[in-house]
């Protein structure tokens, strides 16, 4: 299990163990994590899952996929620097700890 951590706009925070292969969009609708919507699903076709993950974690998740990087330019709230869909980021065991922080609306 991979261990992931929400921190919401409100400030309550959110520890979940998932299980690897699962995508952190679903695991934090899941955990029921205020902010997160996936209202598409996972296709790339809302951004309601936007996360903020702590600069320690960017190397190790790597860039956005081009469609992704795209998507990111129509967020209803600012895009930043480290902007990533959770969607499109897969538990494994090499993001043991991420912590993700969800933006305010
Ligand atoms: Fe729609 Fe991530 S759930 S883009």
């Amino acid at each position: 299990m991979v261990r992931i951590i929400w921190r919401e706009a409100s400030g309550r925070e959110i520890a979940a163990d998932v299980a690897p292969g699962t995508t952190l969009m679903r695991a934090a609708l899941e955990q029921g994590v205020g902010g997160i919507r996936g209202e598409c699903g996972g296709n790339l076709a809302c951004a309601t899952c936007h996360v903020l993950p702590d600069p320690a974690w960017i190397a190790r998740l790597g860039p956005p996929s081009a469609p992704e990087d795209d998507l990111l330019d129509f967020l209803d709230d600012e895009r930043r620097p480290e902007s990533r869909l959770s969607c499109q980021i897969t538990a494994s065991e090499a993001l043991d700890g991420l912590i993700l922080t969800v933006p305010a609306p």
